[in-house]
């Protein structure tokens, strides 16, 4: 869990917006919540290397460097995050990418204290992403700083099938944009092109086998608190990533989080869905037109349950106990995630009003019959 610059502030990044942005992590109570890291996506670097062929900051953007950033965000108690990009260049700030120089890369984030590495994939023409990665991944491990590892290629070398022994998680599809389902038109093109989360959504369910402790799909970031997302989408996105076990990754100005925003990103019922210690990722248990049951199981046996309602008008969802592998007969306690409340023990499964483009999230325990 943690807060990543690109989606709001792209290559406008300095030293003083991200010093301001650990503060806020910590007043706002997300630290508290439990977001940790504190990602410095791309627009950090330098535009060349040093005379010794190291990675330099830019030194108008970030002028005391990264270590003492570093310094600053473990001061505050939190992980710093930094980005790069496998190929010869980063994406769009013309700063040099990490190809052939992953084991000086990896020495400097470790100096610098770096706890998490973010490996981006443009400017990668002809390259192996598996050698790629590899390679990346064991220059990490040589430094011996534990530092989490977050592969970038957006899912065009399908990394679920052999990344889980090279990094700890890695983007499924491209970048997830500030709308519902925008972006269709580009979402079948290789390469990180925006869309909406809802399209991000629709590409997990092949893919949740995939994930466990320590590898995980990443679905990328969360749009809550962005102006394209209504409260009800902000809350349908953040409890579809707990059930995704996704990475929490919120991206919004903290210094300014208007009090229903935090309320969605803080909500801790939700949050431990989503960091729930077995591990496992859920997904779509049924379909009937917009309305869709997504379920994912719990280490206590619990099932967390999201009523998805794709419609722009309220739509009653209904879910029964076969689809989430319990006897139609069991009588099942239930509790509102949103709601913070108990509501009650149900028979013969359970249906809701959900609203438009909204959801539902209860937590199901165990049979008490
Ligand atoms: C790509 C990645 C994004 C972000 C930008 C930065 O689009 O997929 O997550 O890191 O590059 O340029």
């Amino acid at each position: 869990m943690g807060w990543n610059s690109w989606a709001t502030y792209a290559l406008n990044i300095n030293e003083t917006l991200i010093r301001s942005m650990a503060d806020a992590m910590v007043a706002s109570g997300m630290k508290g919540a439990g977001y940790e890291y504190i990602i410095v996506d791309a627009g950090w670097k330098a535009k060349g290397r040093d005379a010794g062929g190291r990675l330099q900051a830019d030194q108008d953007k970030f002028p005391s460097g990264m270590k003492a950033l570093a310094d600053y965000v473990h001061s505050q108690g939190l992980k710093f995050g930094l980005y790069t990009d496998a190929g010869s260049e980063d994406c769009v700030s013309n700063a040099p990418g990490s190809k052939n120089f992953e084991d000086k890369d990896a020495s400097s984030f470790s100096e610098w204290g770096v706890d998490y590495v973010k490996e981006d994939w443009c400017n990668t023409g002809g390259m192996s992403a598996q050698e790629a990665y590899r390679k990346m991944s064991q220059a990490i491990t040589a430094t011996g700083r534990p530092m989490v590892f977050s592969m970038c290629e957006w899912g065009d070398n399908k990394p679920w099938a052999w990344a889980a022994p090279v990094a700890n998680l890695w983007r499924t599809t491209g970048d997830s944009k500030d709308c519902w389902d925008c972006g269709r038109e580009t979402m079948n093109k290789l390469g990180g092109y925006p869309r909406g989360w809802v399209l991000i959504l629709d590409a997990q369910p092949p893919l949740a086998a995939y994930a466990g402790p320590g590898h995980w799909n990443d679905p990328d970031l969360l749009q809550i608190g962005h102006p394209g997302l209504t409260i009800e989408e902000s809350r349908a996105q953040f409890s579809l990533w707990a059930i995704l076990a996704a990475p929490l990754i919120a991206t919004n100005d903290l210094r300014s989080m208007p009090p229903e925003i935090r309320a969605i990103l803080a909500n801790q019922e939700v949050i431990a869905v989503d960091q729930d210690s077995a591990g496992t990722e859920g997904t779509r248990v049924r379909i009937s037109g917009n309305g869709e049951v997504w379920m994912r199981p719990l280490a206590d046996g619990s099932r967390a349950v999201v009523l998805f309602n794709r419609s722009k008008s309220p739509l009653t969802v209904r879910l029964r106990w076969t689809d989430i592998g319990r006897k139609q007969t069991d009588e099942l306690p239930l509790r509102d995630l949103w709601r913070h409340a108990d509501i009650g023990v149900s028979k013969d499964g359970y249906f809701a009003l959900v609203p438009a483009h909204g959801v539902v999230m209860i937590k199901i325990g165990l049979p008490a019959n």
